[in-house]
């Protein structure tokens, strides 16, 4: 038996930005999809997901999805897990030259499913990772991320940027433009996670602003200037000394770049009104900054506060189902005791 974890992140800066070509900057969180995997025999594939749904859900399946057995969870939920784990199952089969392998995979995730946190880059960057051991061939993490990402890019009908899967794979700080992906170092930000208990379609939601840029010079002006302050963003990480807290002025800078930049999205058409309400709790409760993460529509904002206020001020709103602080994750993905 085999279990790897991979984190969830929140975007600092660059969402929907990134799929044009600009920078992002996505961070990972102490939150993790943890994906067990044992070879079977007969070459199917049984997938336990206890906590990708409210109430959890058990599938079989064979050659393909298409098999699979009336189940009691709505059927998108199921269908969308369930094509993240073939594709996931399909790179680690193809990495360890094993086309038949069966598999039993048991998925846990602390990761509120499509709210921006990057749930499902985790569970496939976590799931190649184990079902790669388990056929005992190793990655290394850089491998896992490209595999993670054309499972991704196959599910997402060639949506997907790399910033997800590369960051869950990586761990820390990463910043993505296009094909080039790297770590950077960055200081343990202080993140606060609200989360409205919804969930935002990415790919409806990535069409919108496709089809905003390409009517309007404007909203391509738009795109391009949530590019600049990603990369004033990196200046202001580059200048910060990665293993001291950050100070209050670093924090007044990016908090001020987090608010540009959640008002760009807001123009593109990404906020919703739960994410907007979420954005001005945090920021009366003191917070330096705050913002969407991820597709927006619905899911998850990220605040930047080193002390209480936000949190405490998110769990009182009625627009917030949850709120948690959220530490940097240094490490990516990684083997555990199963
Ligand atoms: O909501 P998430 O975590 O799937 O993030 C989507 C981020 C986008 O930039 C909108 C799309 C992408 O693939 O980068």
């Amino acid at each position: 038996m085999t279990t790897c974890s991979a984190p969830g992140k929140v975007y600092l800066f660059g969402e929907h930005a990134v799929v044009y070509g600009e920078p992002a900057v996505p961070c990972a969180i102490e939150r993790r999809a943890r994906v067990t995997v044992e070879p079977r025999e007969d070459g199917r594939v049984r997938v336990d997901a206890a906590d990708l749904s409210l109430d959890g859900f058990t599938v079989t399946w064979g050659e393909s999805i298409d098999d699979r057995p009336d189940i009691d969870v709505p059927a998108p939920l199921v269908e969308a897990a369930m094509e993240y784990i073939e594709a996931a199952v399909a790179q680690a089969r193809d990495a360890a030259g094993a086309p038949d392998a069966g598999f039993d995979i048991a998925v846990e995730s602390a990761i509120p499913l499509g709210a921006g946190l990057g749930s499902s880059a985790a569970v496939v960057v976590a799931g190649i990772d184990a079902a790669t051991r388990a056929l005992g061939t190793e990655l290394d993490a850089e491998a896992v991320a490209r595999r993670a990402y054309r499972a991704e890019h196959e599910v997402q009908d060639g949506q997907a940027s790399r910033a997800d899967t590369y960051c869950s794979a990586m761990g820390g700080a990463v910043r993505v433009e296009g094909e080039d992906t790297r770590t950077i170092d960055a200081p343990a930000l202080p993140f606060v996670v609200g989360y409205d208990g919804g969930a935002g379609d990415t790919g409806e939601l990535v069409a919108g602003v496709r089809a905003l840029r390409e009517e309007h010079e404007f909203a391509a002006d738009t795109v391009e200037t949530v590019g600049d302050l990603t990369r004033e963003g990196e200046r202001l990480l580059g200048d910060a000394d990665p293993d001291s807290e950050p100070d209050d002025a670093l924090l007044a800078d990016l908090g001020e770049l987090m608010e540009f930049n959640h008002g760009l999205l807001s123009a593109l058409g990404v906020s919703a009104r739960s994410l907007d309400a979420m954005v001005w709790a945090a920021r009366e409760a003191g917070a330096r900054g705050a913002k969407l993460t991820g597709a927006g529509g619905g899911g998850c904002i990220v605040a930047l506060d080193p002390d209480p206020g936000s949190q405490r001020a998110l769990e009182f709103s009625t627009e917030c189902e949850q709120a948690f602080r959220a530490e940097l994750a240094t490490e990516g993905v990684r083997v555990e005791e199963p």
